[in-house]
């Protein structure tokens, strides 16, 4: 991301970011670094986490801060207190949470199983709700924030996405909630729905070469979304400049949801 905002507007701040090895969150981790957040990166597979860990530390260079891969599935409630926990001991608090981690597949919903319903509602939805559970002391005590990753699939109705689309909903509903109830506490809950972004892995295996160009022709301004677009919003919503936004969904498409525009 090049840097659009004030050096520093991050530092002295701890983000704990799930999903944070690859794709939108691996961005949103470095980004928060590059504008002097220490972040720790947390998903399930530790061997995209070091590389992505590694990449950011090498890079360090000024104010950035400096990163540390966890393992844990956000799936596991003690896996996440746990994670948690080595973050807070490692850079002293957490301010920052960011809820990434997602899966997804394209299955019609006729044959979808309820094991991958629910393999995809525990990821995303029941995910969201641990860490954001286990995190909790932490962000009372050091007034922070919380950013939620979802998406547009459920503004209308996309096929082959149901379990997603519940998962999102869900997903929105728990930024909803938790911003009334823990706003009193001085922490921010807000989110951003992500349209389509060209370079993730998730766009490539999901949307195939023909829907693509019907897809971006679909997108009032003309092209899709890049991880730089949803690194600028989060590193945005997370810093002071936005300290009176509390249960917002900021939508980050191009514009793409008002024409309904979907997979279907
Ligand atoms: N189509 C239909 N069902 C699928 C599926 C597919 N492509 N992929 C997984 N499922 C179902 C499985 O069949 C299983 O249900 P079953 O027990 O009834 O057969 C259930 O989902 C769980 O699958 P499993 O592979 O055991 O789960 P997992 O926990 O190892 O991984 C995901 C689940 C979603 C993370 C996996 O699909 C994945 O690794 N995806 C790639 C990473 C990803 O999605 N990143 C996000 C990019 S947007």
């Amino acid at each position: 991301m090049d840097n659009i905002f004030r050096d520093g507007i991050l530092k002295g701040r701890v983000a704990f970011v799930t999903g944070g090895g690859t794709g939108i969150t691996g961005g949103v981790a470095r980004a928060m670094a590059k504008a002097g957040a220490n972040v720790a990166l947390v998903s399930r597979n530790i061997e995209h986490l070091e590389p992505a860990a590694k990449a950011i530390n090498d890079a360090r260079a000024g104010g950035s801060g400096e990163a540390l891969a966890i393992a844990a599935d956000v799936r596991n409630p003690e896996d996440v207190e746990k994670a948690v926990a080595a973050a807070a001991e490692r850079f002293g608090k957490i301010d920052i949470v960011v809820n990434g981690a997602a899966g997804n597949f394209l299955v019609p919903a006729e044959t979808l199983s309820p094991n991958g319903f629910g393999t995809v509602v525990d990821i995303d939805l029941k995910g969201t709700f641990n860490v954001c559970r286990a995190a909790f002391a932490q962000l009372k005590e050091h007034q922070g924030q919380i950013l939620n990753i979802s998406a547009t699939l459920h503004y209308g109705g996309t096929a082959m996405q149901l379990h997603v689309s519940a998962a999102k909903a869900g997903v929105d509903a728990l930024t909803r909630n938790l911003a009334v109830e823990w706003g009193r506490y001085g922490i921010r809950v807000n989110g951003i729905a992500p349209g389509p972004i060209e370079d993730t892995e998730g766009m490539k295996r999901l949307v195939p070469e023909p829907v693509k160009e019907k897809l971006r022709k679909n997108i009032p301004l003309g092209r899709f979304g890049r991880i730089s677009d949803i690194e600028k919003a989060a590193v945005f919503l997370c810093s002071d400049a936005a300290n009176f936004i509390n249960g917002a969904i900021l939508i980050v498409d191009g514009g793409q949801w008002l024409l309904g525009s979907r997979l279907g």
